[in-house]
């Protein structure tokens, strides 16, 4: 077995600057962490989340309805806040995605039985009757303290009704819109922090070319106004997938006037037309999985490389804004409704994405993943009363440990998982240290048959304590079901040992682990 040298700093699979060492043990993995060499603050928002209308993500998902039988406040689930407040949800992105450019948000505001239904065309064509608007959300993200990240219409809408749903939400006046908020029974505005202008607008957003795009960003976002002491941070759209020629034509015309651009990235291991089947592969799928996973460090550099050229001082942020693995609708499931089994496959996946955003945090500093309850890589699954959740949900978990902490220069020197005449890393870490300088360590080992030892050696820091805990499970397609809701759950970490100035930790293959050392 060979092995090779990854710095954190170049972490990109093909981009290796170690030197290849030969030997065969598994301790010969190894990790040297720079207690002292803070490299960036890691933002919290990293752990972000996406909700949409879209299949039972909204309603089902998170909104039952105030007169639901399932416990409720004001119409959300609690079971679904109780769960999301323990991840610590930092950032909450509605109304879509692809809904965004065809939502008109007045229909979604005043009293219920006056809202008109509208026709939901990206997905599944269902009617949505709107009992789930503006109040219901941003109330909603008061209640789980998250931020606001709200998509605006720039496909089928006007900037005017932009510019009027911004002022409705933030402006604590009596001006049209003020006022009409407040007889709406909201008399103080939220606060919205992120305000994105429109949504893959190369695509369902309006398929527009990237310079057409570059000029109606410009326009809208003028209107864009912060109101009230709410300093809105502005979010253009960025390329979905491998598209350079986007990014730069937005960074070039419109970089001086946004906060951020958005890229989205979703992983498969098929095509677009047949994406891979959730629950059914074998290692060659999984090892297919893990190799995509982590060819999004080649995006965010190849995206980072283009956005230095125009922002040297990396002002504009870099925000991941859907992510997540994307496969054949589960059988049986509604058309449209992206219902997905969730498995420690899409944890380890999850694992390796959050590694790969905290690495990048310099430019990176926001990511959500698609979506939260019910569709695509979910945190939640629910079914009538009962609520479950998914291996993705605890690795969100086990990371918040990195959020707002601050991540740290490391050496990685891993084994090698091969297949066939692949190869990969076979253990991917991310480093940081929190408040009190103690450090915290994430850790997947992609490798579905081999255990790995992990010698981590401390620079400048004494390490005394390690606790940790950590996700696997005996299959590679292990799951939770509503039946079976804690087949894959965090275990306790047994095996690390301090030996002066070194940690020994045992990494399970096919596994997660998070680990703090004081
Ligand atoms: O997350 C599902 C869809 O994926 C979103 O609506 C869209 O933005 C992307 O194509």
């Amino acid at each position: 077995m060979k092995r090779h040298r990854w710095s954190a700093c170049c972490l990109a699979l093909f981009c290796a600057v170690g030197i290849g060492v030969s030997g065969q043990t598994p301790s010969e993995n190894k990790l040297v962490i720079h207690a002292d060499r803070e490299v960036a603050r890691i933002a919290p928002e990293i752990y972000g989340h996406f909700a949409e209308h879209l299949g039972r993500c909204i309603y089902d998902g998170f909104f039952v309805g105030e007169d639901s039988s399932i416990p409720n406040l004001d119409g959300v689930r609690e079971d679904v806040i109780q769960a999301l407040l323990k991840i610590k949800i930092p950032v909450l992105r509605w109304p879509g995605g692809c809904f965004a450019d065809e939502y008109h948000w007045r229909e979604g505001i005043g009293p219920k039985d006056q809202r008109p239904p509208m026709l939901n065309t990206h997905w599944g064509m269902v009617t949505e009757d709107n009992s789930f608007g503006t109040h219901e959300f941003l109330n909603l993200c008061e209640l789980l303290g998250a931020e606001a990240y709200v998509a605006g219409n720039v496909g089928s809408g006007t900037v005017e009704e932009m510019q009027d749903w911004v002022e409705y939400m933030t402006f604590a006046g009596d001006s049209e819109m003020g006022l009409l908020r407040k007889a709406n029974g909201r008399e103080k505005p939220w606060r919205v922090k992120y305000f994105g202008v429109g949504n893959e607008n190369w695509g369902c957003g309006g398929n527009m070319t990237a310079a057409y795009y570059a000029d109606l960003y410009k326009r809208f976002q003028t209107y864009v106004r912060s109101y009230s002491g709410n300093r809105i941070v502005k979010v253009a759209c960025g390329p979905g997938g491998d598209d350079a020629d986007w990014m730069e034509t937005v960074m070039k015309e419109a970089g001086s006037r946004m906060d951020a651009v958005s890229m989205h990235y979703y992983v498969m291991t098929g095509s677009w037309g047949r994406k891979g089947h959730a629950t059914e592969f074998d290692e060659g799928d999984w090892f297919e999985l893990m190799k995509r996973t982590r060819g999004v460090h080649d995006l965010i550099e190849k995206y980072s490389a283009i956005m230095d050229r125009y922002d040297r001082r990396k002002r504009v942020g870099l925000y991941v804004d859907e992510w997540g693995t994307w496969w054949d609708p589960a059988e049986g499931s509604q058309s449209g409704f992206l219902v997905q089994q969730n498995t420690l496959r899409d944890a380890v996946s999850a694992g390796i994405f959050l590694n790969a955003f905290n690495q990048h945090s310099d430019r990176v500093r926001m990511a959500n993943i698609a979506q939260t309850i019910n569709v695509l890589q979910a945190m939640i699954m629910t079914e009538g009363e009962k609520m479950i959740v998914t291996p993705t949900y605890h690795v969100f978990d086990l990371y918040q440990i990195h959020q707002g902490a601050r991540k740290l220069d490391t050496e990685l020197t891993s084994a090698l998982y091969k297949m066939g005449d692949a190869e990969l890393p076979a253990l991917d870490v991310s480093v940081s240290k929190g408040a009190e300088g103690q450090i915290y360590l994430t850790i997947c080992n992609l490798d579905p048959q081999n255990d790995q030892t992990l010698s981590c050696e401390f620079k400048n820091f004494e390490p005394k304590e390690v606790s940790g805990r950590v996700l696997t499970a005996s299959a590679m397609n292990a799951h939770n079901t509503f039946d079976q809701p804690e087949s894959v759950t965090p275990k306790p970490l047994t095996g690390g040992q301090i030996n002066g100035s070194i940690v020994t930790l045992q990494a399970p293959s096919k596994s997660v682990m998070a680990i703090t050392i004081r």
